[in-house]
């Protein structure tokens, strides 16, 4: 079988590996990939963007089945070109993926359907957007309605910081926000402004085949730059699973109040969901939980970790899950933890530098098969913005690598994934002295 898998993060090179590690697979190839996808020989690199190319492609190459890694293509219809040929491919349509594209789509969607988020507003005009921030209280939170890379939101502390982030949102677009059209097809800057919610985030992603809903691992995020969760938001500085704060009774409640009610408005709106949902899920302290937001797609960096504890075979799931067959599939899970610190370029997040070369790295695509075959498969260093140039890994983004170990508690996934990350470097290098943090005390 041949496959094609979309995107060029960390996230894709985990899933690109995951399914080539399937004995039913001859090729899985990566568009437009990464430094680690091309230095992978079971992987191979494919140069076309454009949905309709990559589709034509697809169908003369004979590709069994695609799966996509990120929001972009989901949101701009790769899925409805793909399935209007005849073609496999796994993630939501255009319209399901505006649960994650329009924040202001998913909050009135959460609102109609009766699904716990924080109480909110919606605006396009910065004078009402103020006055209204004027009448509450802070902290509040300010998201900018469009597809930003985990970057559009700012959690104000102060009022006056939830007025600059509605300039800077309305009005400067520095973050280089995609902007949702509105009825005449225009691209309209609009925020959201929405309560501050407190307690303790997970990530919880299940799939989805249009009729039943499977759950992966759990996994907890890092959202912020700096060690102690200061500093800016970013796409996700490491991630670790399983995150012990989902316990039985947060994980029955997550389903039952959030993902099949999700599911079935969505079914009920006449939009289907297909493919991986991630809610993202604020946890008070009586176990109550809220949804911060919805992703249409697995998250970066939570995969790393989440896949490499998956022990099933990767590519069944994905042809259960494109066949509406999800009811009769269970996943495997390696008992251990598995745990992931994402080395950024400097400058990241607003600003990344690229071309710094890169040293120490562990292994290459070959390398790494015979470390599998030898039993040493419990580390494993996950490109993002990598090339490959003149022989050299070189930076190519802001997220560089995620270095995603497996150990039998999330301290000791910690401490592997740490030796492996002290050993790299490149000029500017960035990251989080203290990834698992709160699973590591807790496990
Ligand atoms: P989002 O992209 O909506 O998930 O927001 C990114 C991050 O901002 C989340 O992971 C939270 O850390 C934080 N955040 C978003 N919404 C809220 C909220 N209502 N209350 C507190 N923190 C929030
Ligand atoms: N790591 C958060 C996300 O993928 O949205």
């Amino acid at each position: 079988m041949k496959i094609l898998v979309i995107g060029s993060g960390g996230r894709e090179h985990a899933l690109a590996c995951k399914l080539a590690e399937s004995p039913k697979v001859q090729t899985v190839f990566v568009a437009p990939g990464n430094g680690g996808t091309a230095t992978d020989d079971r992987l191979q690199n494919l140069n076309i963007a454009d949905p309709q190319a990559l589709r034509e492609w697809a169908a003369s190459e004979k590709i069994a089945l695609t799966v996509v890694g990120p929001e972009q293509p989901l949101a701009a219809g790769v899925v409805d070109t793909f399935r209007a040929h005849g073609m496999r491919i796994f993630g939501p349509t255009k319209a399901a993926a505006q649960l994650e594209s329009s924040k202001a789509f998913s909050k009135a969607f959460m609102k109609r359907h009766g699904i716990p988020t924080a109480e909110y507003e919606t605006f396009t005009d910065a004078a009402s957007a103020h006055a209204y921030i004027d009448r509450m209280a802070a902290p509040i939170v300010v998201k900018a309605d469009g597809l930003a890379a985990g970057k559009g939101v700012v959690v104000a502390m102060t009022l006056p910081e939830a007025h600059e982030a509605v300039d800077f949102m309305l009005e400067g677009n520095a973050l280089g926000v995609v902007h949702n059209e509105g009825s005449d097809g225009v691209a309209v800057p609009r925020v959201v402004i929405e309560e501050f919610l407190a307690g303790e985030e997970a990530s919880f992603i299940v799939l989805c085949d249009g009729k039943h809903v499977l759950p992966l691992a759990t996994s907890q995020d890092h959202k912020r730059l700096l060690d102690g969760d200061h500093g800016p938001n970013t796409g996700g500085m490491g991630a670790y699973s399983p995150a012990p704060v989902v316990t039985p009774d947060v994980h029955g409640r997550a389903m039952r109040e959030i993902i099949l009610p999700t599911l079935a408005g969505m079914e009920k709106d006449g939009i289907p969901y297909t493919g991986f949902l991630y809610a993202g899920l604020m946890i008070d302290a009586q176990g109550h939980v809220k949804t911060l937001e919805f992703n249409c797609r697995m998250g970066d960096p939570e995969t790393q970790p989440i896949l490499m504890r998956l022990k099933s075979d990767l590519v069944d799931v994905m042809m259960a899950a494109t066949s509406e067959k999800l009811d009769q599939v269970e996943l495997q899970w390696d008992r251990r933890a598995a745990l992931g610190v994402v080395l950024a370029a400097h400058g990241y997040p607003l600003n990344p530098r690229k071309g710094d070369v890169i040293t120490g790295l562990p292994y290459s695509g070959q390398e790494r098969r015979s470390a599998k075959r030898d039993g040493q498969d419990d580390v494993s260093v996950f490109h993002a913005g990598t090339v490959l140039r003149d022989g050299d890994i070189v930076s190519a983004g802001g997220r560089v690598l995620c270095v995603t170990a497996l150990g039998d508690s999330v301290k000791l996934a910690q401490t592997k994934a740490y030796e492996t990350v002290h050993r790299i470097q490149f000029d500017g290098m960035q990251y989080r002295k203290d990834i698992g943090h709160r699973g590591a005390s807790k496990s």
